[in-house]
């Protein structure tokens, strides 16, 4: 056998999809794992006539791929990618090109571009959504780096990635060093809020409307023929039909109310505060994952200050309705934070970032995917706005939605359900469309206190005041 195309170093579910997938596509491809046994059951469970190369060695991979080499890695993020990195600079020469696959935090993947390119390596750190599933029968796809390595993994990852209704290839070049795992972080932000939004809709039919699973399932079955038409709102639909095998009840009925999460909506929350960007759906959405990991606490807690608010609902189709638009318009309003993030990183960072492809490659594969990423696209082609919420189709879809969205968030307050995501998205909306905000007396208790200055809304300048002799 010549040499290999790329070489797939992490034989975890991820390694191993990503590698059949390029195999699949024809690819010859060395794969390494630190655990022999591993890539071993991976060869004997997996593999038919597939071309590939199992490596027991670092030295035997590297040597078995053709320069420049390409060696995507599939590992845990963080400590690990290091000291693979560490280990795999060893072997490999100038001009050569590591792609990290995984979840790393953006400013690592900054500095291990840095680090490399002194020593003459190119280094591609790549976003990649979509799950096990995604990885094996095309994932969306968020590269960056410098170009010219881009060109080398170019045509793999067009070939490997998730292919759009249209054909397009879900897997574009974002930019710069870190930006391709930043955009992946936004990804994953969004896919928070999103998951957030939809589990309170589920909890407001259920808990509030007091409907059946049944009855909440044949909602988002309908909802996903509709605007809302997306990967999680079909997911969800699925969740609710499943029976659990030992009780005979739904499943999601006996799943602990206790979400786990593995850092990046956290690292997307932080990262909103830290370059001033407000971000609330996606901040909301972390807190309430804390909120819920603290089961015990809550239990009590609902013992000591639970009160019975329920509100009678007459009509529960009209209630379904105003749902559907409060959970559409918080959606436009979670997506636009999103996208706002990834303006104000543009301008802090120094990318190019083309806001409406990041739009399309979202459009299939990741865990975000759906239609109404078209919907982004053309709103950035269109009307070239600031944000999204001030598009023409946006714009009017928020206007339309917003009576049915107030009257769900005076229910949610009225009768005490935990809905973050809806509330303080409305808050979100009405403080962006506020020409005029508390702020001035901020400013002026700022002043009172620390002579920390004022601006005047009547002439230029940087004012203050004895406020007190
Ligand atoms: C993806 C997912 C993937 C993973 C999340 C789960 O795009 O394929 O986002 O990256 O499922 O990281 O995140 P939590 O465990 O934090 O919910």
């Amino acid at each position: 056998m010549g040499k290999s195309t790329i070489g797939v170093y992490g034989m975890g579910v991820m390694g191993q999809s990503l590698a059949l997938n390029m195999m699949r596509h024809g690819y010859q491809v060395s794969v390494f794992n630190i655990d022999y046994d591993v890539t071993e059951t991976f060869l004997q469970t997996k593999i038919s006539d597939e071309k590939v190369v199992a490596c027991k060695e670092l030295k035997e991979f590297v040597d078995s791929l053709e320069k420049p080499r390409r060696v995507f890695l599939m590992v845990t993020a963080g400590k690990v990618t290091d000291l693979v990195i560490d280990q795999l600079k060893e072997y490999l020469e100038e001009g050569d090109i590591i792609i990290d696959g995984g979840n790393s935090y953006f400013k690592d993947t900054i500095r291990r571009f840095r680090e490399l390119r002194e020593c003459g390596l190119h280094f591609v750190g790549t976003g990649v959504s979509g799950g096990e599933r995604g990885a094996l029968e095309g994932p969306s796809m968020m590269p960056s780096g410098d170009p010219e390595a881009y060109q080398y993994v170019e045509q793999i990852f067009t070939d490997i990635s998730a292919k759009a209704k249209d054909g397009a290839p879900c897997c574009a070049y974002i930019g710069g060093d870190g930006s391709g795992h930043y955009v992946k972080m936004v990804h994953n932000g969004i896919e928070y809020a999103d998951i957030q939004i939809i589990c309170e809709a589920y909890d407001l039919m259920r808990h509030g409307a007091g409907l059946s699973v049944e009855e909440i399932q044949q909602v988002f079955e309908r909802w996903n023929k509709g605007r809302l038409k997306s990967y999680l709102i079909e997911i969800t639909g699925k969740i609710l039909k499943k029976k659990d095998d030992e009780t005979g009840k739904y499943l999601v009925d006996v799943i602990l109310d206790k979400a786990g999460q593995k850092g990046t909506g956290k690292w997307t929350s932080m990262e909103g505060l830290d370059i001033g960007a407000a971000i609330p759906t996606i901040a909301e959405s972390v807190f309430s994952r804390y909120i819920s990991a603290q089961k015990e606490e809550r239990v009590r807690a609902s013992q000591e200050l639970g009160v019975d608010l329920s509100v009678n609902i007459d009509d529960k189709e009209k209630f379904i309705d105003d749902l559907e638009a409060a959970v559409y318009a918080a959606k436009i309003c979670c997506y636009a934070q999103g996208f706002e993030l990834l303006k104000k990183a543009a301008e802090e960072y120094e990318w190019t970032l083309d806001f409406g492809q990041i739009a399309m490659i979202w459009r299939e594969g990741c865990i975000i995917r759906a239609d109404f990423l078209e919907d982004i696209k053309a709103a950035y082609d269109q009307d070239e706005v600031s944000n999204l919420m001030l598009s023409s189709k946006f714009k009017k879809e928020l206007l339309d939605a917003q009576k049915a969205w107030r009257r769900m968030v005076c229910y949610i307050v009225n009768c005490g359900i935990y809905a973050p995501a809806l509330t303080s998205t409305l808050n979100y909306f009405d403080g962006y469309r506020c020409a005029r905000t508390s702020a001035n007396l901020t400013q002026a208790q700022r002043d009172f206190f620390g002579a920390h200055t004022y601006e005047r809304v009547d002439k230029e300048g940087i004012y203050h005041t004895i406020w007190e002799e």
